[in-house]
């Protein structure tokens, strides 16, 4: 039988989070890189992929080729599209947010039987899968915890959920009539809150106001936020949150109690992202002109997370807080990407 190469697939390579992931997953990682975008990588990062393939995760030949060629070890399943995107076009954000998943869940538990070992499936789902009712029970709620006010209002959000019931489907349920009972994928998601890169800037999400007004006083520009200044959710820098995956991928199983864990680090204000970015970038021009829709959408989502069972369960701790990420991690990474002076 010819020999298939042993990989690990990562879908959404060319996006945010996949910019941040394939480097350190390199270092990380037995198996060659597998990348898998609609748009290709940039030279760097296709250097570091032992493969890239260029197509859709809604296309299931394009899959089906992919399997004759790769045998899959792992799935990193990052190819979305956001939340402030998604309502837009709700019925494609199902498409590529839950078909697109489902075709990867099938390919990884086909995978699975293939070669006998369970494929780990990384998941990232988000805050957006969490739907607090109202503005009062937000500012009264503390931090949530996974099983809590799971009711999201964006398309975004029920997708994520519903990703995570059929991550959970195929991990433990898979075909549960058939005769021959087999294990399913080991599938392992974070719930992330918003994620600000030095190197990136997120398309089409509601958190993105916080790396926006970021990247914008570092390039001189004028930003006009679109939350109110009292408006919180959490976030994490980038480096975190790519750690915070690998760290997840290389928990022990029997250590793990659930498939799904928030993760966070710092729940600042709008007005305290634009103080801080006013003091790492005199001059930064950023007004506050809220836009109700999204800025509803912010008031549904959690001012803080219960990040205690990935604490607990495989030792997730941020290692940068919101000075921290500024001053080690973004400023002095973004003014060197702008090219301004140290
Ligand atoms: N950053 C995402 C968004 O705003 C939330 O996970 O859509």
């Amino acid at each position: 039988m010819p020999r298939r190469k042993k990989v690990v697939l990562v879908t959404g390579a060319s996006g945010e989070m996949g910019h941040g992931l394939i480097q350190r997953l390199s270092q990380r990682t037995h198996f060659d890189i597998l990348a898998l975008d609609i748009k290709s990588l940039d030279e760097r990062l296709a250097g570091i992929c032992h493969d890239q393939i260029v197509g859709d995760v809604l296309d299931p030949r394009l899959l089906e080729r992919l399997v004759s060629e790769f045998e899959i070890h792992a799935v990193f399943h990052l190819a979305a599209l956001l939340s402030t995107r998604s309502e837009f076009t709700p019925e494609t954000a199902h498409e590529v947010n839950v078909r697109g998943t489902l075709n990867l869940l099938k390919l990884a538990v086909e995978q699975s039987r293939w070669h006998g070992r369970q494929v780990l499936f990384l998941f990232p789902s988000s805050i957006a899968v969490y739907g607090l009712p109202d503005f009062e029970t937000k500012s009264s709620a503390g931090a949530v915890k996974e099983d809590e006010f799971n009711v999201p209002t964006t398309m975004y959000g029920c997708n994520k959920l519903y990703a995570e019931h059929l991550g959970r489907y195929y991990a433990e349920h898979y075909r549960q009539l058939a005769v021959e009972q087999k294990k399913g994928i080991d599938f392992r998601c974070l719930r992330f809150p918003g994620i600000i890169s030095a190197f990136t800037v997120p398309h089409g999400g509601t958190s993105d106001y916080g790396p926006e007004m970021l990247h914008a006083a570092a390039q001189g520009e004028a930003y006009d936020c679109f939350v109110r200044p009292d408006a919180r959710i959490p976030f994490m820098a980038m480096p975190d949150a790519i750690e915070a995956l690998l760290r997840l991928m290389e928990a022990p199983a029997d250590h793990l109690t659930r498939h799904v864990y928030n993760v966070t680090s710092f729940s600042p204000t709008a007005q305290d992202f634009a103080d801080r970015v006013r003091t790492a970038f005199a001059g930064a021009h950023i007004s506050f002109v809220p836009d109700a829709k999204r800025q509803a959408i912010i008031d549904t989502w959690p001012a803080e997370l219960d990040d205690s069972a990935a604490r607990r369960d495989w030792g997730f701790s941020p290692s940068l807080d919101f000075d921290g990420s500024f001053d080690d991690y973004l400023v002095p990474n973004i003014r060197e990407r702008y090219g301004l002076k140290r």
